[in-house]
């Protein structure tokens, strides 16, 4: 095993492609998904240490055992008010929502038809299944037509992302949403880099119109514009039950920290009644693509295609270097050839850190 495993991280070492995961402190942070700085909000640290004095430093079961607490339950209200769905239900990660919800729908009578990028979760969740399935190209509604039209298994699940994990750019909820409708199918939305973004806060499938469709459903993760931990099914009841009742990783898995669950409560509340801070992280984000020449994205990510794996990795240890933090995506996470530096924009991003990040990028990458 370990020749093989040598041989594999020399590979990875040629192409560019070693990841490490070291901390990366007292650099500007245009990489990490905190959008609107809520993981240091005094309100959102406070909710925390609560629970974790009322209810401990873990949930101690599974949510369907004795996890659940009222943290649990209060999150799950906050989130539906937030984004305006009948019904939540809170998992550990994201990850585990995807996989959760995905298979929970799936198996061989449901045709999973999904957008080519959507994230490696919700890929996972596809083939975890054992659902027949169509990959569409990116943003393709014909092609998703086509696969709708073309079905022969009673239900079908349309998977897409609301605002793109990689690319950026927004899904075209609304036609996508005609077409389930038309073909009596089901549209499940990653809302992972929408809701906090989209809609003043409340997600692109609010933005749309869409929250509390029959037809309509959402996956989200806590930890990211919520600036918490954890993730979310969001739907209706009758969805809920379903899988409080046959999601795998929802029962064969300890229920999220009691913690985590009021930190991402209370950061759903902040979101509802300050939608200023979405708009500041936008406004972040449209000075951040100006200065780096490139179009403003839908939400807070901004990806910059470089080319090979080598140049994207040379480029964000350069920018390391120079005290900015960015990522940088390479195989497996986009194809070859195509990979990217992605930056991200935060509400709290101060004028001088935005300046001199935006600086350094736009200069690494040409644009200056
Ligand atoms: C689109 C998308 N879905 C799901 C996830 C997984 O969320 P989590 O980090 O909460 O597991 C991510 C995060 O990386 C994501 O970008």
């Amino acid at each position: 095993m370990d020749d093989w495993l040598a041989s594999r991280a020399a590979v990875r070492e040629r192409r560019g492609q070693v990841r490490k995961t070291e901390p990366q402190p007292g650099l500007v942070d245009l990489a990490s998904n905190d959008y609107l700085g809520l993981s240091t909000d005094p309100r959102v640290i406070a909710a925390a240490a609560g629970a974790l004095a009322g209810h401990g430093a873990g949930a101690r079961a599974s949510r369907v055992v004795c996890g659940t607490t009222d943290a649990h339950v209060e999150l799950e209200r906050a989130l539906c008010r937030l984004t305006g769905q009948d019904a939540a239900l809170a998992f550990s990660s994201g990850y585990t929502a995807n996989l959760g919800v995905i298979t929970a729908l799936g198996g061989p009578g449901t045709l999973l038809v999904h957008d080519a990028h959507v994230h490696a979760s919700l890929l996972d969740g596809i083939r975890l299944s054992r659902s027949p399935s169509v990959s569409v190209a990116h943003q393709d509604t014909d092609g998703m037509r086509a696969a709708l039209a073309g079905r022969t298994q009673p239900r079908a699940v349309v998977v897409l992302e609301s605002i793109y994990s990689v690319l950026g750019d927004a899904a075209p909820l609304t036609e996508a949403a005609a077409l389930c409708a038309e073909y009596d199918a089901l549209l499940l939305v990653d809302e992972a880099h929408g809701i906090g973004v989209a809609g003043a806060g409340r997600g692109a499938v609010h933005a749309a119109g869409l929250a509390g469709a029959a037809h309509v459903a959402v996956t989200a993760t806590l930890s990211k514009a919520l600036g918490s931990q954890g993730g979310a099914v969001l739907g209706s009841e009758l969805l809920r039950e379903h899988l409080a009742n046959t999601a795998r990783t929802f029962i064969f898995d300890t229920a999220l920290a009691p913690s985590a669950a009021a930190a991402a409560a209370e950061a759903a509340r902040i979101v509802l009644a300050e939608p200023g801070l979405a708009r500041r992280m936008l406004e972040n984000a449209a000075l951040l693509a100006k200065r780096c020449g490139s179009a403003a994205a839908a939400g807070a990510v901004q990806s910059i295609a470089v080319g090979s794996s080598e140049r994207a990795a040379s480029l964000a240890a350069g920018l390391r270097a120079a005290g900015v933090a960015v990522g940088c995506f390479r195989p497996p996470s986009v194809p070859d050839g195509v990979s990217r530096l992605r930056l991200t924009a935060r509400a709290n991003l101060s004028a001088a850190d935005l300046d001199r990040a935006a600086g350094a990028v736009a200069r690494a990458v040409g644009a200056a």
